[in-house]
């Protein structure tokens, strides 16, 4: 079983739609997936069209049993929906004495392929648990001026978890509202490729259908499988980004 986490510090990236729309891709070749919200915003049920509810609050202070506490998104995948009682998940962890693994413990031996975690854009107790429970993290991360700092941060916080010990098999970066009609966002393309190399994956199409897709609790895969957010955009012929070949490229990290 691999975890992934969908992680930057930084807000309104696309952390929730990436880690949403890959969950189902995963799901809808049959991986079965487990999707956790670590944000207290609840917005990842949302987007797949159900309600919020407490039930990290309830994995993690109440010790439910996990299988007990999941929602059915759709086949293969399962969700735990956060809500705003996740904010005191955070008091509960800063007070135990197993402050930075309560989440990978009670995590542990769940019956799923996958697990993908969707983060909040802060870098608290709860996101070092997040960080703690994965074995991989992609940082999707928007092409504007401060995008290489932004990553770099949070690179910092993996590198202090990694010196307690914690062992990532890797990370991705994954550039997201990709417009290439606009020279900022193809220079900026530019920096975090000559800064990351290979950690780079190719880059989401900026999409308003990926907006309305969320608003109407559906996936890209569901409401909007021929636009750009989804194939890529052509370039000499050739297909370049969007969720397909993240897909691809996160189904490689998986099997791996
Ligand atoms: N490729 C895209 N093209 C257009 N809109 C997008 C794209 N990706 C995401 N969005 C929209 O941008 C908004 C922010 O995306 P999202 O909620 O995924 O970001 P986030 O990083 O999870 O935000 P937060 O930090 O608040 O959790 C949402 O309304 C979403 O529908
Ligand atoms: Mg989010």
């Amino acid at each position: 079983m691999k975890i992934v986490a969908f992680a930057n510090q930084k807000g309104g990236v696309g952390k929730t739609t990436t880690a949403v729309t890959l969950a189902h891709g995963l799901a809808k070749h049959s991986r079965r997936t487990l999707l956790v919200d670590l944000d207290p915003q609840g917005h990842t049920a949302f987007s797949l069209g159900l309600e919020k509810s407490p039930g990290l609050y309830r994995l993690v202070c109440l010790d439910e049993p996990l299988r007990t506490l999941v929602q059915s998104a759709r086949p293969n995948l399962d969700v735990l929906p956060g809500d705003k009682r996740s904010e005191s998940v955070k008091r509960l962890i800063t007070l135990s004495d197993f402050r930075e693994s309560i989440l990978s413990d009670r995590l542990r031996g769940a019956d799923y392929e996958c697990i993908l975690i969707d983060m909040a854009p802060s870098l608290d107790v709860l996101h070092v648990n997040g960080l703690v429970a994965s074995d991989w993290v992609v940082i999707p991360t928007r092409l504007d001026a401060l995008a290489v700092d932004g990553v770099k941060e949070i690179l910092l916080t993996m590198g202090e978890v990694g010196q307690r010990g914690h062992g990532f098999q890797g990370f991705s970066i994954l550039p997201t509202f990709f417009d290439r009609t606009t020279r900022e966002t193809l220079a900026q393309f530019k920096e975090i490729v000559k800064a990351f190399g290979a950690h780079v994956w190719p880059p989401i199409p900026q999409d308003t259908r990926v907006r309305e897709a969320s608003a109407y609790g559906q996936t890209p895969w569901e409401y909007g499988p021929d636009s750009p957010a989804v194939t890529g955009y052509l370039d000499n012929r050739q297909r370049i980004g969007g969720y397909q070949q993240a897909l691809d490229r996160l189904m490689e990290v998986i099997d791996a």
